[in-house]
Parts: structure tokens; C-alpha cells; sequence
């Protein structure tokens, strides 16, 4: 049962399929501070930040279908110091989980870094977020910080996990 997906950096005509995976996830509670379905219209700003040589988004097709997409994004507002580091996020459509689609996309991007002159990776994700959290051990991320009881979703308190994948530079 092998994947047959098509890996593209995202237009801005695939907004509306990307902003509709996002919003796939709110209802669950255990993948984004959002609480409410956002906008495609919000979400131009955060769209124009990706840049497909430092920061791309990418979208995975399949049978010409988005069903998952993957992007990289600056650490700490982008500030020099950080520059070889990004916080990577992975969304895949909620009928398409469990298939593998995860996996395989954030392990293509986390091969792409050192083109991207990306050296650390950040995951941050609730701590009651299982699949992202199994997810990341198996891509060898490495827990680095835990901040207990920092949000509230569905009623709930949550806490913050932040985990780092160390990527070995491009060489030359
Ligand atoms: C996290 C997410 C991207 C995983 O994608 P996926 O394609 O469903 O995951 P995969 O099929 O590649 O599985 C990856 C690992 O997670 C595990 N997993 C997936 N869904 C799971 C679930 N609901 N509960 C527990 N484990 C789960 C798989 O078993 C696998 O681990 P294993 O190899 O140890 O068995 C997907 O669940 C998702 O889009 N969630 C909403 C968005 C989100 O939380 N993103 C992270 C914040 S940036």
C-alpha cells in the first residue's frame, strides 16, 4: 500500500485547500492554540512569508487532490541569530491520517533543510498530541522543553511541548 503523492511548493491558489486542512484540525483540540475555522483572507499574511529557497510550504498531491502539506517557518520572528533554525508544521486531512501521508512529508522536508541551510528544527505541539508526538520520535526529534498547563482548549488545560532535530549541514 504505497504512497503515490506529488510534492510541489504551494501556490497561492492553493490557499483555500491549505487554510481548509488547517481548519480540519480545530475541532479535535489537540493540534492548534486556534479555536475557531480562520479565514482564507487571515491567513495571506502567514502565505506571504513562505519563500520556496529558505521557507517553503509545500502541498502533497494526491489523484490531484491536496490532502496534506507541510511548511517551515523562522524561529523567533526571524531574527538573524536564528537564522539556520525553523519551526516546522505538518497538516494532513483528517480522512487521509494514519495513512503514512505525515511521516513521509515532514521526512522529504527534513531531507531538503541543509539546501535550505536549515541545521535545527523545532516541533511545537500540545502535549496531549500523540501523533505528532510519536510522529517526531520516529524522525529522531529530541524532547527539549516541556511548558505544563500554558493553554486552554475545549475547557481543558495543556501543556507545550517543544522537541529539536538536529539536521548536519550541506557540505561544501
Ligand atoms: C500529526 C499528523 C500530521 C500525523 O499525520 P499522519 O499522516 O496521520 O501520521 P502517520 O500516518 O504518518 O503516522 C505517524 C505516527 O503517528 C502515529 N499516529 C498517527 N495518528 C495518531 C493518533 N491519532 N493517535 C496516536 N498515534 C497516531 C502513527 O501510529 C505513527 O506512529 P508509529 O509509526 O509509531 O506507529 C496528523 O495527525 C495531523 O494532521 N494532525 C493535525 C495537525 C497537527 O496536529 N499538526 C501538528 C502540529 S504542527
Amino acid at each position: 500500500m504505497g504512497l503515490d503523492l506529488h510534492v510541489r511548493d504551494a501556490t497561492r491558489a492553493d490557499l483555500p485547500a491549505v487554510v481548509d486542512i488547517y481548519n480540519q484540525s480545530i475541532p479535535g483540540g489537540w493540534s492548534t492554540a486556534d479555536t475557531a475555522p480562520v479565514s482564507v483572507e487571515s491567513r495571506e499574511g502567514w502565505f506571504a512569508q513562505f519563500d520556496p529557497a529558505r521557507r517553503p510550504l509545500w502541498v502533497a498531491e494526491e489523484d490531484g487532490r491536496i490532502i496534506a502539506w507541510v511548511g517551515l517557518t523562522s524561529f523567533y520572528a526571524g531574527r538573524p541569530a536564528y537564522a539556520a533554525t525553523a519551526e516546522v508544521s505538518t497538516y494532513v486531512a483528517t480522512a487521509h491520517h494514519r495513512r503514512g501521508v505525515g511521516l513521509f512529508l515532514k521526512r522529504r522536508m527534513i531531507e531538503h533543510c541543509p539546501r535550505l541551510g536549515v541545521t535545527t528544527l523545532v516541533s511545537m505541539h500540545f502535549d496531549h498530541n500523540e501523533a505528532t508526538r510519536r510522529m517526531n520520535a520516529r524522525l529522531g526529534f529530541e524532547p527539549a522543553g516541556h511548558l505544563p498547563e500554558i493553554a486552554v482548549v475545549g475547557g481543558a488545560r495543556r501543556g507545550l511541548l517543544i522537541s529539536l532535530l538536529r539536521i548536519p549541514p550541506a557540505e561544501g
